[in-house]
């Protein structure tokens, strides 16, 4: 096929269409908003509470605080339990720099360790030697939908009597040996930004847990500090999940397991069609949910290019280590091989519930026939 033929022919392929999303669900969506309008209730109201409810049981966890977006998911989180300015927290070098932040937020310093080459997961072997003193907390993230060996993190916190907080932006619904990923910590943070697999249509985001006292704090945290009108008993921000996208997300939350059932079939066809790039593998005893799907290549930028050119979009989730991004200031000398290579060779192509067959069949074609100048 000649780029000009197939110029003719195809679309653009984008990396998420949020107007076929909508199309689907928009009678039970716009039922939604319109109940939330009608109700002259905006913020910490019913709908709130009942996604709160329903999505706590689908994730079989006994707490949910719906919170604004998912950087202060991690913030409110960690304060609630119980990390403080000047404690360290171990997280990995290849996250969404939002992890960073969230923790920054709360006073305490991130400490990096490097990743896993075949899943870009924290290297969970290199935690133990920056643990010290001042080491509070394990914040592992379970990236591109896929989850961390929580096991190992596990005995690693209990050895060293460090907390757990699970980063879930990208894997709500992830599971390790068949359990929840954000259900194996002292709490887990999720996010419910548009692209997430449950997507809200603004920002959002929300902690799980299973301790009662973690979830007392987060309400208040998350108003101003109060838990009466106007009577602050403790410090807190204005962090709440308004009622029209509590709405959009317990009509969305009805579809996610066929979602990502529908994910894992595209991953599946990438899987046992790329022939040419290597993929990340599916990390053992996890079941992903596919947020992302990443290809591997040597030839990355060259590779992007080449699909830009067949107009298939791309992205590169992440281009930089976190400890090279200008605005962390530590660990500037530290090795972290793996993240280093990792970054340079990584780039997602699209996936997402409701990218056609034949547009999946289209994306393996052109990147099959990728041929490498040098
Ligand atoms: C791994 C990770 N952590 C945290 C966040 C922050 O979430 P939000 O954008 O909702 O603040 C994101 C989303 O970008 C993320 O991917």
């Amino acid at each position: 096929m000649s780029l000009k033929n197939y110029m003719k022919i195809n679309k653009k392929i984008v990396m998420n269409d949020f107007s076929r999303d909508y199309k689907k669900n928009k009678k039970e969506i716009n039922i939604g908003i319109k109940r939330v309008l009608e109700s002259g209730w905006y913020l910490l109201g019913q709908e709130l509470k009942l996604f709160e409810l329903e999505l706590s049981n689908y994730l079989n966890v006994k707490y949910c605080v719906g919170l604004a977006n998912g950087t202060e998911a991690i913030t409110l989180a960690l304060i609630a339990i119980g990390i403080k300015p000047g404690d360290e927290v171990i997280t990995t070098n290849m996250s969404a720099y939002p992890t960073i932040t969230g923790i920054e937020r709360t006073g305490a310093k991130a400490v990096l360790v490097d990743i896993d080459e075949n899943t870009g997961l924290m290297d969970i072997s290199k935690i133990e030697v920056k643990i010290n003193k001042n080491t509070k907390a394990i914040v592992p993230v379970h990236l591109y939908g896929q989850a961390c060996n929580m096991d190992e993190i596990i005995k690693i916190a209990k050895n060293h009597n460090l907390k757990i907080m699970e980063d879930c932006a990208q894997s709500i619904g992830a599971k390790y040996k068949n359990k929840t990923t954000g259900t194996f910590g002292n709490a887990g943070s999720l996010s419910f930004y548009p692209t997430k697999n449950l997507g809200a249509y603004g920002d959002a985001g929300a902690v799980i847990t299973n301790d009662e006292d973690v979830y007392k704090k987060l309400l208040k945290l998350r108003n101003y500090g109060q838990s009466i009108r106007y009577y602050h008993e403790e410090w807190g921000i204005n962090s709440r999940l308004d009622e029209i996208q509590a709405a959009i997300l317990r009509a969305k939350l009805k579809k996610l397991d066929e979602n990502i059932e529908k994910r894992r079939k595209i991953a599946h066809f990438y899987n046992t069609h790329l022939k040419t790039v290597k993929y990340i593998i599916e990390n053992k005893d996890c079941l992903s949910t596919y947020h992302l799907y990443v290809i591997k290549s040597k030839h990355r930028d060259e590779l992007q290019a080449y699909l830009s050119e067949y107009n298939i979009s791309t992205l590169i989730h992440y281009p930089v280590p976190l400890n090279m991004q200008k605005a962390f200031k530590f660990q500037k000398e530290d090795k972290f091989p793996n993240t280093f290579k990792f970054a340079n060779e990584i780039l997602s192509i699209p996936i997402y519930p409701e990218l056609a067959l034949n547009e999946v069949r289209l994306v393996v074609k052109v990147i099959n026939q990728f041929k490498p100048k040098n």
